[in-house]
């Protein structure tokens, strides 16, 4: 049998290294070509995990077509900043100058003698009704690119954490999907028996909603269904023993005033909110809470009988028996599906960890986007 020809890789936006950790997933030979990210923390904790990599602390707004022709990438894959669309951000889109960069990758792909053969961006739910998209459709259909859009949650892979993202993938022609195309994004990766992966795109497929025998990203079992839907594993799973330290735990000031929006889990829940780049220091919307030491009923009687109190500090004295606690920026690792041995230099602070982080994407759910939809004729 012939050796496949590693793919180069060029990853953008490379933050703290979540898409190379997702092709690591993916099954498919490559060699990093590059690796670029203007901030300096992240880049430290990209050197950390991937010391001899080549990776550039570089604006991507100055990036050349010569320099890309150079790199000469088959694959680039990218989460651009996602502030300009997001649903509490300014919504500015393309008049963002956070979007400046990435108008300029899509230059950049128009002018290539030879552009790369495979892509995947990722972003917020939001991106898909951008006017950046239309742009950014625009160019890969002039360029000839097929393309597929998505919009999933690691829910659906059972990973007990929401994190609903915008996938697009593209494949320049002739290259194709081996699953019927949709204008719209959809929300599953359809299913292509491993026999019938091939080089070539084949119509005959049986293409099967949400059926592909997942196993679970920590735990290594398969996972089950439920009605109809992947049934994650509990949060326990995730857990470390050493985040029930002090240093985690919400303080009584934070429990009087903001108590009530807090979301609370247990060891046994099989869901958590998405953890965002403020995790950690503010509290409304940015992450779940957990408790390892009381159950699902004694919070209920807990929040049951301060229902009418108004006294913050009446009310910050009986949470703090629940001891409420943040995910350590491990465990929030965990739910991100960061492989085991990712780890954060000494120097990072837990508020920086929680940023990179925050900005990060769920490596799992991206390495089945490449594995089982764009990069199956890799394999
Ligand atoms: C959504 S995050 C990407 C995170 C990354 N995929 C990860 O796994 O950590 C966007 C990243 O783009 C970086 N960035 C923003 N503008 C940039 C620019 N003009 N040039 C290079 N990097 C930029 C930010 O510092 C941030 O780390």
């Amino acid at each position: 049998m012939t050796e496949k020809v590693p793919l180069r890789l060029l990853e953008l936006y490379s933050g703290i290294g979540g898409m190379q950790f997702a092709m690591k997933g993916a099954d498919v030979p490559y060699c990093l070509v590059a690796a670029m990210e203007l901030n300096d923390v992240a880049n430290k904790v990209y050197k950390h995990n991937f010391p001899g990599d080549n990776l550039m602390q570089k604006n991507i707004e100055g990036l050349s077509v010569k320099e890309m022709e150079i790199l000469n990438a088959d694959i680039i894959l990218m989460s651009p900043p996602c502030q300009p669309f997001t649903r509490i951000g300014n919504q500015k889109a393309s008049e963002d100058p956070r979007t400046k960069s990435f108008l300029n990758i899509l230059r950049i792909i128009k002018s290539m003698a030879n552009p790369p053969k495979y892509i995947l961006l990722e972003n917020v739910k939001g991106f898909e009704t951008s006017e950046t998209r239309e742009q950014l459709l625009s160019v890969l259909i002039s360029v000839g690119y097929n393309y597929q859009e998505f919009l999933i949650s690691p829910l659906q892979f059972g990973v007990p954490n929401s994190r609903l993202r915008y996938y697009l993938l593209a494949k320049l022609k002739p290259l194709n999907f081996q699953f019927p195309t949709s204008s719209e994004p959809i929300d599953h990766i359809p299913y292509v028996s491993p026999e019938k992966q091939s080089a070539d795109h084949c119509d005959d497929v049986i293409v099967a909603r949400d059926s592909i025998p997942y196993s679970c990203c920590r735990c290594g079992r398969p996972c089950l269904k439920v009605n109809g839907l992947i049934d994650p594993c509990p949060l326990s799973e995730y857990l470390e023993a050493t985040a029930d330290d002090e240093e985690f735990y919400l303080s009584g000031d934070i429990l009087g005033r903001l108590g009530t929006v807090l979301d609370i889990v247990t060891p046994s829940s099989k869901r958590s909110c998405c953890f965002t780049k403020a995790y950690g220091t503010y509290v409304k919307g940015t992450g779940s809470v957990i408790t390892t030491m009381k159950s699902e009923s004694e919070i209920q009687e807990t929040f049951e009988s301060l229902k009418d109190t108004v006294d913050e500090r009446l009310r910050s004295e009986q949470l703090l028996n629940l001891k409420l606690r943040y995910f350590s920026p491990q465990e929030v690792a965990n739910l991100m599906c960061f492989p085991r041995y990712f780890s954060f230099p000494a120097a990072t602070t837990t508020k920086q960890k929680f940023k990179l982080l925050g900005n990060s994407i769920n490596v799992f759910v991206v390495s089945q986007l490449l594995k089982n939809s764009l990069l199956t004729d890799c394999r």
